[in-house]
């Protein structure tokens, strides 16, 4: 672990703004309707992935109540989100350098008042995000779970939502309700789905199937396919080394899937290939056409 900088007085070093003016970048938000389906994990070795490739990327630690991606990343912030959005502190100042070669904005855990911002703090947050866009290529937000305001505001400033679920009934549930109450928004995100913890690609293709046929039909919309993590020992392995799966064990089965599923979301973003509003996922096959109830 590292502890993240002071910076206020070291900002050159900190942060090389003025080096990497690269302009525009995509933010993306990775969200969830149930908890506890690998949103952090993803999110933290997702941004990884990409800063390995070479891409500046900048992880957010939306998870106000529940922060816990420094922890991944391998940094003890000095300052988060919080300073930024109540104490009027510069954002730069409150960005770590990982250890790992990805940017981070870390929340604090378990503060109430900033897992239930009011919309003039939102405002401010995605005003914050507009600015840092200017100097990432991606820009990834690991958000709480849930349909409540507060994460649905949040995913509705990125260019883009992952919505990880697992195969479970009340994963699939959450997942659907989330997609509902995303396409009721006035920001009509591109959302992709991933299936996590999964025992192998055929039950991540059929549990996607299944919540796709009841968005087709109930809400006309069908996010598009990234693809299934299996569930793996690695994980909750790095998890308790405090270090990230992609780095500690980049070949194991999860990793692998985590690194394909990023690879796809920045094509995806590159090609601009997503549209607004619900995007069709016409290369995954075999669509189910029956609704197929989980519970
Ligand atoms: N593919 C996987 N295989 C095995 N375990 C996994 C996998 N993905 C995540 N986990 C484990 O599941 C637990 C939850 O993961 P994580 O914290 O990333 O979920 P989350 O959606 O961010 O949770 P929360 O909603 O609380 O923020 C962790 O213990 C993690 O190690
Ligand atoms: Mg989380």
């Amino acid at each position: 672990m590292v502890t993240g900088k002071k910076s206020s007085n070291n900002l050159g070093k900190v942060l090389p703004f003025s080096l990497s003016q690269v302009g525009g970048g995509k933010i993306i938000a990775v969200t969830s309707g149930k908890g506890g389906v690998g949103k952090t994990n993803i999110s933290a070795n997702m941004a990884l992935t990409w800063a390995m490739e070479g891409h500046k990327v900048l992880a957010v630690d939306c998870d106000l109540g529940l922060a816990n991606m420094d922890l991944i990343l391998g940094v003890i912030p000095n300052y988060t989100l919080k300073d930024v959005l109540f104490s009027d502190m510069p954002v730069e100042d409150a960005i770590s350098q990982t250890p790992m070669g990805v940017d981070l904005l870390p929340a604090a855990a378990g503060e109430e008042d900033l897992a239930n911002l009011g919309s003039e703090k939102h405002t401010n947050f995605a005003q914050i995000l507009k600015t840092l866009r200017q100097h990432y290529d991606y820009i990834v937000l690991d958000t709480g779970a849930g349909v409540h305001s507060n994460v649905t505001q949040i995913a509705s400033i990125a260019d883009f939502v992952l919505l990880v679920t697992t195969v479970e009934p009340t994963a699939l549930s959450s997942a659907y309700a989330m997609i509902k109450i995303l396409g009721t928004q006035k920001e009509k995100n591109p959302i992709g789905v991933v299936l996590n913890m999964v025992s192998s690609g055929r039950e991540g293709l059929s549990a996607w199937q299944a919540l796709t046929s009841l968005t087709r039909r109930f809400l006309n919309s069908e996010p598009e396919y990234f693809g299934h993590i299996y569930q793996d020992s690695s994980v909750p392995k790095a998890v308790q080394k405090t270090y990230p799966l992609v780095k500690i064990y980049p070949r194991s089965p999860s990793a692998r899937c985590l690194q394909a599923t990023a690879a796809k979301i920045r094509i995806a973003l590159g090609k601009q290939k997503l549209r607004g509003g619900m995007v069709t996922a016409r290369g995954a096959e075999g669509h189910g056409r029956e609704v197929i109830r989980w519970s």
